[in-house]
């Protein structure tokens, strides 16, 4: 029925230990104009006692390769010794009786790494050679175990012509380097730490460089290198501060220290995730390294020091002990995540990233979970590994281990960090090893959060609180309700509880915390535990049902549950919170989290009564939607604006007044609303929303935008914190004024744009005037002269590319002529994985009324996008089918055309990586 075959799948229960060991590897590069021949020598040693029956399985991928020739101890391997056979789409190269002693072999293949569009293995970007070989690109190289638990000692050699590849890098220590015949050069570089083939890396090409150093706890001197092209290199001068932060960080919060004398960075244009942790060659996507005032907002800043931390962590958490197999790639990345989320939290808020993350997690991971791709943290199968570089396993992954440290405190979980170095450095281990390093380090009982790692979905968390004034008891019943999901473990009625740590205070009437000095009863296995000051308690729910009591509660209490929200769950509160509890807690509550989560419920609540009027086949106009007869409006939206002035005084952090006022947005609603959602309502409610809450503040954000202007004069940009929120206040009242509308708002915004001195200020600018419909001259003009400024920058041009997509079509113009003109112009690069993800992503994500188009013309727009993409580089299509995977979200119509797509992409002969997500896609 499917033009492209059923491709088999990958099972954990089907691990089985690799029977050779890689003592060491010596690869032999030999890069000339048109192809590269790669010579691979490796000493192996048969592993006494496994199973040896099938022989030497190498992985690798023919025809992108020729094999020139494989060689034992030196003799050449005839013909009758080894097969080669297709596995999928890839290559299996089977050599039989292998000697039963340690033996040398060697194999050559030869290919073209510039005709190498997927960006896996070798490749070349803007005439750079360079790698990516995690998860399976080391197989496009040579034949090879290409799997996590086969680890070895590598040397490299690289050798190509000196004038136009003068930088020659690899892992490791440089140990020789010369001249070679016909003006080449060549570089051997020895890496002494064993690992897996995904963390092999090479780079080639004419690169400049940034250089600093860094002493280490125990007084090393480590060199830091950042290589970019040489037009960039004046960009690399944060990416390289990050890097010192990142490394004295984990020195301090974990004791790691870096590990060899020299640690490098390669930024390229070309690549399909952000970075790559390979050891001592961090290979980054340009996006994420280079920045100046000019170029970068704040926005940026802020994560490339969250991702040069998070790929200088994997030297420990990935690199030095690193994972089994790719089941457990949340090991290494929901625990790399959770580190480098932590190294934000303490040099920045801890308060305001915390709740950007919550806020990524809920519109994203959620959706994730709730898709018919939904899939547990350790996946039990899968089709192509690509795929499960998921939101569940990075995010939600990085929500387990917060969760440990929560149960077991920093201490604890330093503790068990601690063992799991111990036992494990220079292993391949499981999810499994980490949970018993941390469960053997403390002596609390934690063995119930393990089931977090095999059971998808989002698990929906009731709090029903009750007061006796007689006995002075709050009686918090907590009960845990486990999502169907179609992962292997699915059935609802099969899923256990999971332990849910809830983190919860009481409120008294005078808005203080009460403090918790009764005894807190528990039911079963279930305990609390109270912070220091006795405010907070932990209560860990081990069951479906429980109850914790406070007792000495002398007054009825304001509850605040899921504090800096605990865990990843879908929390409500019977009886609910009246609007009136809710705006005491906006008030009152000692924890941020919860504080701005009060906000978020009060207009979540305003903003769902609006939808459910409006959701129906009706066009609806902004005009249409009464927001400021919503009984709770004029309370709320009196108290945003309160909050206004009190950022403008800087009475309150104003970063956190950003995130508080920034209100729930579609993607968020549609997950609450499902099914039978009308996407375009519910986005046109939420614009109806601001411009209401825009209208009645108007004076305020004009004042908060004259503040922030008349502060800022005549100081030098800096990203410090001070600055960084007060441009964040200034972008989110511009945003907001935007969204009026009108020529007077137009031209301030318009003058706002051109007086903007940094990149910051500009992208609020240009954001302010997409704020509304109008399809105003200032609008055009604006756009016009940031694309003719920036359209030779492969990154800032991202920038534009994504904002005209998610603009495509507003104003009456016809939004697929507008796209197909947009990727038709030189600005873009079909090729390039940062421009389709801007352009093609800027729309499918961000541009709702043209993607979700009732005649279904977005979605027939970008499944012949996918089509197209999916012949250059599968990981980037199906990165990029994510939105189709959404689909019962919708109302009937939207779902039947979607599915309509699905059905007409899944006739077609797809890549293995785009058949699996569309066809889990289309099961439902
Ligand atoms: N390990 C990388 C990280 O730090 C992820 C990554 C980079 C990746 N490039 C990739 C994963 C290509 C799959 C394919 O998170
Ligand atoms: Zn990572």
């Amino acid at each position: 029925m499917t033009a492209t075959a059923e491709p088999k799948e990958i099972r954990l229960s089907d691990y089985a230990p690799f029977p050779y060991a890689y003592d060491e590897v010596t690869l032999d590069f030999a890069l000339d104009g048109e192809y590269a021949t790669v010579t691979a020598m490796s000493v192996i040693t048969p592993i006494e006692g496994r199973d040896r029956t099938r022989g030497l399985v190498l992985n690798g991928k023919m025809p992108f390769f020729e094999l020139l020739g494989a060689r034992v101890n030196g003799e050449t391997l005839p013909a009758d010794r080894y097969s080669i056979e297709a596995d999928g789409d890839d290559t299996l190269m089977i050599i039989k009786d292998t000697p039963d002693v340690r033996f040398e072999l060697e194999i050559t293949t030869k290919f073209k790494p510039q005709d190498n569009t997927e960006l896996s293995g070798l490749y070349k970007s803007s005439g750079t050679f360079c790698t990516q070989c995690e998860a399976e690109g080391f197989r496009s190289i040579t034949f090879y175990p290409d799997r996590p638990d086969v680890m070895s000692v590598f040397t490299t050699k690289i050798t190509a012509d000196k004038a136009k590849y003068p930088v020659l890098l690899s892992n490791g220590n440089l140990i020789d380097s010369g001249d070679a015949a016909n003006g080449a050069h060549f570089a051997t570089w020895k890496d002494p730490w064993r690992k897996p083939c995904y963390l092999f890396a090479l780079v080639a090409g004419d690169l400049a460089v940034v250089e600093d150093t860094f002493t280490t706890m125990s007084g090393r001197e480590v060199a830091l290198k950042i290589y970019a092209q040489a037009k960039n290199i004046d960009r690399c001068d944060f990416a390289m501060a990050s890097l010192k932060r990142a490394m004295k960080w984990d020195e301090d919060r974990f004791g790691l220290e870096y590990d060899l004398d020299l640690f490098n960075i390669v930024a390229v244009d070309d690549f399909n995730m952000g970075a790559m942790e390979n050891k001592s060659l961090n290979i980054f996507n340009s996006r994420l390294v280079l920045a100046s005032e000019e170029s970068a907002t704040d926005a940026t800043f802020e994560r490339i020091e969250g991702v040069i931390g998070h790929e200088y962590f994997h030297n420990y958490t990935g690199n030095r002990v690193t994972c089994r197999d790719w089941f457990q790639l949340s090991l290494k990345e929901g625990l790399t995540v959770f580190r480098d989320h932590e190294f934000t939290s303490d040099l920045h808020s801890r308060a305001v990233k915390r709740i950007a993350d919550v806020r990524y997690l809920r519109a994203a991971q959620f959706a994730e979970d709730a898709s018919p791709l939904a899939h547990p943290v350790r996946p039990e199968a899968y089709q192509k590994i690509d795929n499960f570089y998921t939101l569940t396993v990075y995010e939600k992954g990085s929500e387990l281990i917060r969760m440990y440290s929560t149960l077991l405190g920093k201490d604890g979980f330093r503790k068990g960090m601690d063992l799991y170095f111990q036992r494990h450095d220079g292993q391949a281990v499981t999810t499994e090893d980490f949970f018993q390093a941390m469960s053997d380090a403390n002596s609390t009982n934690i063995e119930k959060l393990k089931r977090w790692y095999s059971q998808a979905g989002t698990p929906a968390l009731n709090a029903e609180g009750t007061y006796d004034a007689v006995t002075k008891t709050y009686a918090l019943t907590l009960t845990q309700t486990l999502p169907q999901t179609n992962d292997v473990k699915g059935a609802a009625d099969k899923k256990l509880p999971q332990l849910i740590p809830v983190a919860v205070g009481l409120l008294g009437e005078d808005g203080k915390d009460m403090v918790l000095d009764g005894d807190i009863k528990c039911e079963g296995d279930a305990e609390a535990t109270l912070d220091e000051t006795k405010t907070t308690a932990v209560c860990r729910l081990t069951e479906f049902k429980q109850t914790f009591t406070f007792t000495n509660i002398t007054s009825k209490p304001v509850p605040s549950v899921l504090r800096g929200f605990s865990a990843p769950v879908k929390l409500t509160m019977t009886p609910e919170l009246t609007t009136d509890e809710l705006l005491f807690l906006l008030a009152n509550d000692s924890d941020e989290f919860n504080r701005w989560e009060a906000a978020q419920k009060i207009a979540t609540s305003i903003l769902i009564r609006l939808c459910k009027k409006h959701n129906d086949d009706k066009a609806l106009k902004i005009e249409d939607v009464d927001v400021t007869s919503d009984p709770s409006w004029a309370i709320y939206s009196a108290a945003c604006c309160l909050i206004v002035k009190d950022a403008t005084a800087n009475r309150l952090d104003r970063a956190w007044v950003e995130e508080a006022l920034n209100f729930p947005g579609p993607s968020q609603l549609i997950q609450d609303l499902a099914p039978g959602v009308n996407p375009v309502n519910t986005y046109r409610v939420c614009k109806a929303f601001a411009r209401a809450f825009a209208k009645e503040s108007r004076v305020e954000l004009e004042a908060a935008l004259a503040t922030c202007d008349a502060e800022a004069a005549g100081l030098a940009y800096d990203v410090d914190g001070p600055q960084v929120s007060r441009r964040a206040l200034r972008g989110y009242a511009i945003r907001m004024l935007g969204s009026i509308g009108g020529d007077d708002v137009s031209s301030s915004i318009a003058s706002a744009y051109s007086s903007a001195k940094n990149m910051t200020d500009t992208v609020s600018a240009l954001t302010g005037l997409c704020g509304h419909d109008d399809s105003s001259a200032a609008k055009k003009k604006a756009f016009d002269d940031f694309l003719n400024k920036w359209k030779d920058d492969n990154n800032v041009s991202c920038t534009w590319l994504r904002m005209v997509a998610s603009d495509a079509g507003k104003g009456g113009a016809n939004a697929i002529d507008e796209m197909k003109r947009l990727m038709a112009s030189d600005v873009y690069d079909a090729k390039n994985p940062n421009k389709f993800y801007s352009l093609i992503g800027g729309f499918a994500g961000g541009n709702i009324e043209g993607f979700h188009a009732a005649d279904g013309s977005g979605y027939e727009f970008v499944a012949d996008v996918l089509l197209q993409t999916d012949a250059i580089n599968p990981q980037a299509s199906s990165r990029m089918a994510s939105p189709f995977t959404k689909w019962r979200l919708y109302d009937e119509n939207r779902q039947n055309l979607m599915k309509a797509q699905l059905e007409r992409l899944l006739a077609q002969k797809l890549s293995p990586n785009l058949f699996e997500i569309i066809s889990k896609a289309i099961k439902g």
